[in-house]
């Protein structure tokens, strides 16, 4: 139920006649529960002041002189999102209303108008945005939520995001018997359902195109996968992702994690308003990279701007994948570009990943007693049990042998390796590579 502020409506008055401005406050004293919290002359002033006092309306006129109420309203949409705008004009001004409504005004009013209209008007535009706010709150997340959203990202795409994802919240619904959903954030090109021979019914767009989300509405919106993870699948065409905003997955996000243990995010490659507000919601972050060049890059840019967002060092778990290729790059060597260590190994294991892609079978479940499985056990141990920083030491018992055979290929690790020194042509090519990364951050 939403309970609306027995508080007072702080209001911003905006007109450049003095006279206008005077008798607003008149009218506006006919109703009970206003307080005038300013005044200004025009868009310009207005913009500073509604910064300052973050009023709850503000009653704009449209033509003033420096800057007119559509600029105005519009900076003030943006910029005190919490303000709500209402426009007052005269008559035969509806081309300007359709543009301010347009920029984000909630209602109008042509003058002359009663003082009845006025304050329902106010009241009515008020309580409207406040119910819009209350439904988008901005993560309450960390006072409400008993779950744990675990987003497994990358800034390079097809390095295995799907595939940890689905496996992981397969791993942890069936064996840790955790209650888990999986959210595909691939808005564009999700592969979460496919993955899981899932054909969905609702997606995320549903949630979206609705005014209010609610539990409810979120729930009955994700499919149930035989293995017990509930999926909240992508859009079922690329068009529709344009429905989902930041406000959305904030929104989803929030309720989700109040009703269940996990949820893992499999998210599109790259950083925007979606991808972040995922990013910044997350207990875990998995970024996901393996051993080419490319990927390695961009994971370094992308440690660098999670260091600059504040995100904890240990939110972020880097997650290497296919690490057990020999691919002419060692693992000490790509450590040393990231200036940190890998905290999980994954195997290279074409011939039980791809068969299980195929038939849209999570590996986990398929090939249980397989290597790469096992890794993916461990993880979803050590996140179910929340012991994180045992990540890098449990998966790296799975993979233990991985991970020595990749080193014993790998040569001395950031020391230039001179032509003829007896180590052959496989070192030199890897001290190029080096080389090549190395001269990438150093603008070499
Ligand atoms: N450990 C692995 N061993 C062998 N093959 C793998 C492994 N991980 C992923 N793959 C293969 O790599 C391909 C890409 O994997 P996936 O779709 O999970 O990547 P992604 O990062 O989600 O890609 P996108 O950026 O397009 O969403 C898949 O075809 C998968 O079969
Ligand atoms: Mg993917």
């Amino acid at each position: 139920m939403i309970v609306m502020s027995e508080q007072r409506i702080k209001i911003l008055i905006v007109d450049d006649v003095a006279e206008t401005r005077e008798n607003l406050r008149k009218l506006l004293s006919f109703g009970q529960g206003f307080i005038v919290a300013g005044e200004a002359e025009n868009g310009k002033e207005a913009i500073a002041l509604a910064k300052r006092v973050r009023p709850d309306v503000v009653l704009m006129d449209i033509n003033m002189p420096v800057m007119g109420g559509i600029e105005a309203t519009e900076a003030i949409s943006v910029e005190v999102p919490t303000t709500t705008v209402i426009i007052i004009s005269v008559q035969g001004e509806s081309e300007y209303l359709r543009e301010a409504m347009a920029a984000g005004a909630r209602d109008y009013l042509i003058k002359p108008f009663s003082a009845d209209d006025l304050v329902n008007t106010i009241r009515r535009a008020h309580e409207m945005d406040a119910k819009r706010r209350l439904r988008f709150a901005p993560v309450p997340i960390a006072q409400r939520r008993t779950g744990r959203i675990v987003t497994v990202f990358s800034t390079k795409g097809g390095v295995g995001k799907t595939t940890i994802a689905t496996n992981l919240a397969t791993e942890l619904a069936s064996h840790a018997r955790k209650s888990v959903v999986l959210m595909d954030l691939d808005l564009q090109f999700g592969d979460v359902a496919i993955m899981l021979d899932s054909i969905p019914i609702r997606t995320i767009a549903d949630i979206a195109k609705e005014d209010e989300i609610d539990s409810e509405l979120v729930e009955a919106c994700l499919l149930t996968h035989k293995s017990g993870v509930r999926v909240l699948a992508s859009p079922l065409r690329p068009e529709q992702a344009e429905i989902v905003t930041a406000k959305h997955v904030e929104a989803i996000l929030t309720l989700l994690a109040e009703t269940h243990d996990f949820i893992v995010v499999d998210m599109p490659q790259g950083l925007n308003d979606i991808t972040l507000t995922a990013l910044d919601a997350a207990d875990k972050i998995l970024l996901v990279t393996t051993l080419e060049l490319p990927a390695i890059k961009n994971a370094r840019l992308c440690l660098e701007i999670m260091e600059a967002l504040g995100y904890d060092q240990d939110k972020v778990k880097l997650v290497l994948n296919r690490s057990s290729r020999d691919i002419g790059l060692s693992i000490e060597e790509m450590e040393k570009i990231l200036r940190r260590s890998v905290d999980v190994h994954i195997p290279s294991d074409g011939r039980v990943v791809v068969p299980s892609v195929n038939k849209g079978v999570p590996f986990v479940a398929s090939a249980p007693s397989a290597r790469i499985s096992q890794t993916i056990r461990d993880l979803a141990r050590v996140i179910g049990d929340g012991d994180a920083d045992t990540v890098a030491a449990a998966a790296a018992v799975a993979t233990e042998g991985a991970a020595a055979a990749a080193a014993a290929t790998a040569g001395v690790a950031g020391a230039p390796v001179a032509a003829g020194d007896g180590r052959g042509r496989g070192a030199r090519r890897r001290a190029g590579i080096s080389g090549r990364i190395f001269s990438i951050f150093t603008g070499g």
